[in-house]
């Protein structure tokens, strides 16, 4: 290609973006400024000379552009003092400045998965007058941010066009110029009073049959105008896995000498029936195939004495060879030390291969026992007998098991499956009304996930919350909701990532707590954050934010953020979460009640500092 000559409008501010104090050619995406990959496509296609139109902070542009290397690129800086009157302001600004040269005009802020120039035709090139690169609508187009949409009229003529009144396509932003065009079309926006932005230039190019339009398609393409649509693109990134970090062309690739694969599907089933636990020694509780090895029930002190010693007692006055280990409560039990305390004591009392650790009590003893189960001997047998709400409605109903490490939640853990789970609600009578409150917390958590029927259940229930057919029905319905995630993404990296709403942050404030807060308290502040986050990108309304409050403040838990727990505390404390991939932190969002926000399929939404730091903002008193 002949053209030598590139110029790039990067005078905006680009206010709609996260980045409160970073100018949209700065703002990064998947790991670099905008401006660089914009600088990126020219060079491939050969462009020595780049005039960059700069002004708001435009300093800033100019110092991080020549503090780079470009291959030899060599650059021009035209500085426009009237950038906030648009790019028609940053165009007449180039008067002065332009070569007689072909030019290939772009803006600062579009991403393209391939170089957009590469979609100009050699006759394209020859013609007099200007191209405009438009993307053919389509699903992606539709998406891709971008707002100029056209309808194309008889020879090429152009304008601009609604959804509702059809449309050909959506304009890229990416124009070719051909010789003198670019000082003529100035000329052209100089004299005519008629042509008062950029759109309008090309309008009057179009009339004048000056505007030729080139149709593309399979490329992905992002206009980065929005929070949103910048979200969307780091997502198509990770999707396709465009890694600019690293250098894969070097690596070998060698063949695998040979591979396997392992699959495993278990089977657990979930009992639920009230009063079970009374009669515990005629429930088929330990399979006959495991009647002849030791067995383990662990508890805290508190269950001890409320009904578990009584539990231990039946099951072992029905003949098995059972011990009972007491825990102290809280969540300081879940610890590698504890762990490491009951490896030791286990083993050395003695198990095989067919023993089984059953956990009474609950999350903190299920998630400890859990690990236990799935490390001693790599994995012996787990039954979860769930005794508070949070338990009973989702610490025991899964796969996950672990334990909390010095910087946070549950950083040690593994995926194992119980044998099977025995859920008794009528225990849950017995719970302090702070605990059941905080249990309530997961069950809402569902129910605004994943069920406006729940929700609205929650919402109109009139009842108190310490009563048995509430709770019956609360539990069974749980169940109901996580199991259905469950069977399809046991690992919750998909649609089961619903089972995280409201955990990011949750988790943050609950360490910053030190643990006051409860987990469930704890996730209700997250939920109230991960809302206020979607509303910051523009994916929902306020009333979303208001039905979080709304629910909450209805069961007495907490939704604004603690005023001792800090801004930059959270974002340090959200570092130490699985969820934090590269410069960003993942959250699971919503845009309605009961409706996950994704990007084809992904669940995982990015979110940089900027966007969590604003929306956390709003969830203080
Ligand atoms: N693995 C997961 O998927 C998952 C999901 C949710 C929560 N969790 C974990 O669960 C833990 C919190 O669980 P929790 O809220 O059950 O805490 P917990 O285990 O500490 O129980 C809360 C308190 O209630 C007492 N108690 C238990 N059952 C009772 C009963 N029937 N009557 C009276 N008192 C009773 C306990 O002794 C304890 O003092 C957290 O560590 C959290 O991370 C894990």
């Amino acid at each position: 290609m002949r053209t030598k000559t590139g110029i790039i409008l990067a005078a905006g501010k680009g206010k709609r973006l996260d980045s409160q104090n970073t100018i949209k050619p700065l703002v990064h995406v998947g790991g670099k400024p905008l401006i660089d990959w914009n600088i990126g496509y020219m060079e491939e296609i050969g462009i020595k000379h780049i005039y960059i139109v700069i002004g708001c902070k435009g300093k800033l542009v100019k110092n991080y552009i020549l503090s780079n290397d470009y291959n030899g690129i060599k650059f021009e800086f035209i500085n426009n003092p009237n950038w906030e009157n648009g790019i028609l302001s940053s165009l007449l600004s180039l008067d002065r400045f332009i070569p007689n040269d072909s030019i290939f005009l772009s803006p600062c802020d579009t991403f393209f998965e391939k170089s957009p120039y590469r979609y100009f035709l050699k006759k394209d090139l020859k013609d007099n007058g200007i191209v405009s690169l438009i993307s053919e609508y389509n699903n992606h187009a539709n998406n891709s941010g971008a707002n100029l949409i056209i309808k194309e009229a008889n020879h090429g003529k152009i304008f601009p066009s609604k959804l509702s009144d059809g449309y050909d396509g959506i304009s890229t932003g990416i124009y070719y110029f051909n010789n003198k065009m670019l000082s003529k079309s100035i000329q052209f926006a100089k004299k005519n009073k008629e042509i008062s932005n950029f759109f309008e230039l090309i309008n009057y190019l179009s009339n004048k049959k000056l505007l030729k339009l080139r149709y593309f398609e399979n490329c992905e393409w992002f206009d980065i105008n929005t929070p949103s649509v910048r979200i969307r693109t780091e997502m198509f990134l990770r999707k396709n896995s465009v890694s600019i970090n690293v250098d894969s062309k070097n690596k070998l690739m060698e063949k695998p000498f040979n591979t396997f694969t392992t699959k495993k599907e278990v089977k657990t089933d979930i009992f639920v029936r009230t009063g079970c636990l009374n009669n515990i020694d005629q429930f088929d509780l330990i399979p006959e195939s495991h009647s002849q090895s030791p067995h383990f029930i662990i508890m805290d002190e508190n269950i001890e004495t409320l009904f578990g010693d009584n539990i231990f007692r039946k099951i072992k006055s029905s003949g098995y060879n059972i011990k009972k280990i007491v825990l102290p409560p809280g969540e300081k039990t879940k610890s590698l030390y504890y762990y490491s305390v009951l490896t030791e004591k286990i083993i050395s009392e003695g198990i095989d291969e067919k023993t089984i650790l059953i956990s009474l009590g609950g999350g903190i003893t299920n998630n400890i026992t859990g690990f236990l189960a799935s490390t001693l001997y790599r994995g012996i047998y787990l039954i979860h007998i769930p005794t508070t709400l949070m338990a009973q409605s989702d610490a025991a109903i899964g796969i996950k098991q672990a334990v909390d490490g010095d910087k946070g939640k549950n950083l040690i853990g593994s995926y194992f499956e119980p044998m099977k789970i025995i859920v008794d609600p009528s225990v849950l009578l017995n719970s302090n009304i702070k605990w059941l409150r905080d249990g309530l917390a997961e069950c809402i958590k569902h129910a605004i996930a994943q069920s406006p029927e729940f929700y609205k259940y929650f919402i109109d229930y009139k009842g108190n919350i310490k009563d048995l057919e509430f709770l019956d029905f609360v539990v069974k319905r749980n169940i109901e909701l996580k199991t259905k995630l469950m069977k399809d993404d046991p690992k919750e990296k998909r649609e089961a990532l619903v089972l995280q709403y409201g955990h990011t942050v949750g988790h943050a404030v609950e360490y910053l707590s030190g643990y006051k807060l409860g987990h469930g308290e704890s996730v209700a502040i997250g939920m109230v954050a991960a809302a206020q986050i979607s509303e910051t990108l523009g994916i929902c309304d306020k009333e979303l934010v208001n039905s979080h409050r709304r629910v909450l403040k209805k069961y007495k838990l907490p939704f604004t953020i603690p005023a001792n727990i800090k801004i930059d505390d959270i974002l340090i404390a959200l570092r130490y979460n699985k969820r934090y991939l590269y410069d960003d932190v993942q959250f699971v969002l919503l845009n309605a009640i009961g409706s996950l926000w994704d990007y084809k399929g992904d669940y995982s939404i990015p979110c940089n500092n900027n966007i969590i730091k604003e929306s956390l903002k709003s969830c203080y008193d």
